[in-house]
């Protein structure tokens, strides 16, 4: 049975579910590398000019569609030419396997929200991920090595995705968003204000906005710039088309295009001034060099930043507690947006209703997320991570570009945008859709393939 049409019931609850689905783990733990590595304070130049640019430009795309068409993206492809709806299904295949693999990251971080109120990670926290989080092993018998903690908190987080999604979405996704992001947003103020009051908290802060302005020349740093827009604004995957095709009627299209993208880098940029306080103190407390400290992803999160509580004393039992509810809640607003790309389009191709289909999502995500957090999954992780990262997002954009900017009908688009907003699109847009972010796409690769080359 197909339901009726649903609409959010309120602007707030759309704009709390979009910025939430961008605020992610790549607003904590990547952003942070990705800026110190690239030219500190010199970063904020080409990153600037990548969300207005190209990350903006883009996720204006997926809301123009989504709005335009009111469906799922395997509906919209297919009304546009029935050859092209194998490609949706494609996207929605990445969306899901994205999906599995975000999933298995919360859940290892639902782990270190409970070990953190008593630091039960020990005096190692690296060989305690390693031997009990990551289960690093290189036979293939480790796929049967099971730890049954880490199993259950994925199942937890998808146990929790699935609650929220299969509800209506005011009940469950708006009404989620609407609580989680703000607390998140609250928290991060905390630990960022705790953060400055610490010792050597200017040997971290000081460093990311110290400009290296000769990093402005290296054309890897624009890719970088580049590539932390895709990423943290999660461009490619379809989000914001589900979303938008859920808005009301006279919704100020652009105008709140704007609004989540500069919501999404304030985010990070904010928070990254705590991640660098944290390692600052930590550079001082224990004479560690600062850039050996600014690591990312999991290493971040699970390995340093664990030992940089244990360094805090009796602070690090609060502070590291809101730090990991921080990534545990930023993680569940990314997950329900990327579970909601794939209900959306099975429940609609299949006429099935939403809590059927999303519980027979969840339980197959269960079982390859289970996959992931075993001893052989560990290693596909880093390879789907790489894939993700290098490939698969770009291909999403790549694909929206030519089939929105080539084969559909681009004046179209613009019309939409354009009808109730006070900010207005037109042939910069159309040309930036066109050629230029196809262009940044193509030497994004370029790069990739050559530096792994040499
Ligand atoms: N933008 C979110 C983040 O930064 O974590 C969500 C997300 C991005 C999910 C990219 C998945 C992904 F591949």
């Amino acid at each position: 049975m197909s339901e009726k049409r649903i609409e959010w019931n309120s602007n707030f609850a759309f704009m709390m579910a979009m910025i939430g689905s961008a605020v992610g783990l790549g607003n904590i733990w990547r952003f942070p590398n990705v800026l110190y590595s690239n030219g500190g304070g010199s970063f904020m130049i080409p990153y600037i000019v990548s969300l207005f640019l190209l990350g903006i430009s883009f996720v204006l795309v997926e809301y123009a569609v989504g709005f335009r068409f009111k469906k799922s993206i395997g509906r919209i492809l297919f009304s546009i030419s029935k050859k092209l709806e194998p490609i949706a299904w494609f996207i929605v295949l990445i969306v899901f396997l994205i999906t599995t693999y975000y999933v298995c990251v919360v859940g290892w971080d639902l782990i270190y929200v409970v070990l953190s109120f008593t630091k039960a990670w020990g005096a190692n926290p690296d060989t305690f991920f390693a031997s009990n989080v990551l289960q690093a092993t290189d036979s293939i018998s480790g796929i049967f090595q099971i730890v049954p903690i880490v199993l259950a908190s994925v199942f937890a987080i998808w146990f929790m995705i699935w609650f929220i999604v299969k509800r209506d979405l005011n009940d469950g996704i708006g009404n989620v968003s609407k609580i989680l992001l703000p607390t998140l947003c609250l928290m991060v103020v905390i630990i960022v204000v705790f953060s400055l009051t610490l010792p050597g908290a200017s040997i971290g802060y000081t460093q990311i906005f110290t400009p290296d302005w000769n990093a402005l020349t290296n054309l890897n740093v624009w890719l970088a710039a580049f590539g932390q827009i895709v990423f943290s604004l999660s461009l490619g995957m379809a989000i914001a088309m589900t979303y938008a095709s859920y808005l009301p009627e006279k919704s100020r299209l652009i105008d709140s295009a704007v609004t989540v993208a500069f919501s999404n880098s304030a985010f990070e940029v904010f928070n990254s001034i705590g991640i660098f306080s944290i390692l600052g103190f930590m550079a001082l407390s224990t004479k560690i060099p600062f850039d050996q400290l600014v690591t990312e992803g999991t290493g971040l999160a699970f390995v340093v930043f664990p030992q940089v509580f244990n360094t805090m004393g009796p602070m690090g039992s609060i502070i590291g507690p809101l730090f990991f509810i921080c990534i545990l809640f930023a993680g569940i607003t990314s997950a329900i947006a990327l579970l909601e790309v794939v209900t959306y389009a099975i429940s609609e191709k299949f006429n099935i209703e939403r809590k059927r289909t999303v519980t027979v999502i969840c339980i197959v995500g269960f079982l390859i997320s289970t996959m992931f957090a075993t001893g052989i999954g560990s290693t596909i992780l880093g390879a789907f991570d790489a894939f993700l990262n290098n490939f698969a997002l770009l291909l999403g954009i790549l694909i929206e570009c030519i089939i929105f900017g080539w084969i559909y009908d681009f004046n179209k688009l613009i019309e939409t945008l354009n009808k109730d907003s006070r900010i207005k699109v037109g042939k910069t847009w159309k040309a930036v859709i066109k050629y230029i972010l196809p262009i940044c796409i193509a030497v994004l690769w370029i790069q990739g393939v050559y530096s792994t080359i040499t």
